[in-house]
């Protein structure tokens, strides 16, 4: 009986979202989906693998999660503080770190999309309907990315109330929404200890608190966007009401 029901849990816990999340639902046509066959617009002429795109086994980039691209060297401008409202509080590292770091290998558009470190033991061009994403180099007009985040910004950010709305939650949420950054690219890093042992790695928002790449829970309308909570829209109407903006946003007493 009881492993009767333990089976069945297993068998209900496996249909939930967050336990089939696992590695994502890139084998549904959505927009990571690169391999040929994922019908997608933007996909690779004829190979027909799926994590090559971002991962590999061997000869990857070292201190990413088995990263097989190359790390985008382009300039960027972002919001430096204060922010185009005067009240933000951070500096954002510039260039991104950690997981950002990652998605700008594709999204920053200078890196050709099927430009990959190991395929077949060899660094290689995958052939794509479209070789780079259109040019995102000014992140500025877009949330603030490798920032850090802990209580004691979130003390400054309340003090802000009477002149801002929303203050920060405090105690930060947990991961996923704030990523201890996995990997340090930061050239301004002078600490050795402080740059490789993780301990010391920030915690941050990073592209990664927002949106979940290996996983859009509506692929196919693409309301979702690989969102974590929420759908679009909420956003562009700035009334912060969005599930994933009061993950880390709360409003003023
Ligand atoms: C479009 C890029 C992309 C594709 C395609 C992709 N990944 Fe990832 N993967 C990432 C990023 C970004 C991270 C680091 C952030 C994170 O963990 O969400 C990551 C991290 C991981 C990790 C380590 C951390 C974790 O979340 O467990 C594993 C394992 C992983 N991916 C497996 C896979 C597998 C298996 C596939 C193919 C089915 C795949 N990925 C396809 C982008 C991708
Ligand atoms: C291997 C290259 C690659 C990497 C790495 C990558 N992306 Fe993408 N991403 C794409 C492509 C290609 C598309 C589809 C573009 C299109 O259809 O015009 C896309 C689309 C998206 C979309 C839009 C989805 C939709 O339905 O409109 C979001 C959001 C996104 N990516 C976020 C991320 C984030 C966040 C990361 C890092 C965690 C990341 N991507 C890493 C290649 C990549
Ligand atoms: C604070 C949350 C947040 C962060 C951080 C964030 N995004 Fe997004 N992103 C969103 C939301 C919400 C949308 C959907 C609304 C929209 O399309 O503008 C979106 C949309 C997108 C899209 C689709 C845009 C389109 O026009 O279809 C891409 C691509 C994307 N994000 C990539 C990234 C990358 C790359 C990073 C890191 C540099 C990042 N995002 C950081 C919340 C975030
Ligand atoms: C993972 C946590 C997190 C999420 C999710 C998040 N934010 Fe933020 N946001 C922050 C942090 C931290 C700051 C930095 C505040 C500062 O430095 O003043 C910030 C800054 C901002 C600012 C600038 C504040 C200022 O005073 O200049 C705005 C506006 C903002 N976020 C809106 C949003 C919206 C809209 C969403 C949902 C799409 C969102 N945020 C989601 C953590 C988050």
């Amino acid at each position: 009986m009881i492993r009767l029901c333990l089976l069945m849990l297993i068998i209900i816990l496996w249909f939930t979202p967050v336990f089939s999340q696992g590695p994502g639902n890139l084998t549904a046509p959505n927009r990571h989906n690169l391999s040929a066959t994922s019908g997608n617009p933007v996909r690779a002429v004829s190979e027909t693998q799926i994590c090559v795109f971002c991962h590999t086994p061997h000869r990857a980039l070292t201190q990413t999660p088995l990263w097989n691209k190359s790390l985008s060297t382009a300039q960027y401008t972002v919001s430096v503080k204060p922010g185009s409202t005067g009240t933000q509080l951070s500096s954002p590292l510039n260039p991104p770190d950690g997981d950002s770091k990652l998605c700008l290998s594709c999204h920053d558009g200078t890196i050709p999309l099927g430009s990959v470190l190991n395929l077949g033991g060899q660094p290689t061009t995958i052939s794509m309907t479209q070789q780079n994403l259109p040019l995102w180099t000014d992140l500025s007009g877009h949330h603030l990315v490798s920032i850090e985040y802990n209580s004691a910004l979130a003390t400054d950010k309340a003090n802000q109330c009477g002149t801002v709305q929303y203050k920060l939650v405090d105690p930060p949420p947990p991961t996923p929404y704030l990523q201890r950054t996995r990997n340090i690219y930061d050239p301004n890093c002078t600490d050795p200890a402080g740059c490789s042992d993780p301990d010391n790695w920030h915690m941050g928002v990073q592209c990664t608190s927002c949106h979940d790449a290996h996983y859009d829970p509506d692929p196919v309308n693409r309301t979702t966007a690989f969102l974590r909570q929420g759908v679009r829209g909420s956003w562009t109407s700035r009334t912060y009401t969005d599930p994933l903006c009061l993950t880390c946003h709360i409003q003023c007493p």
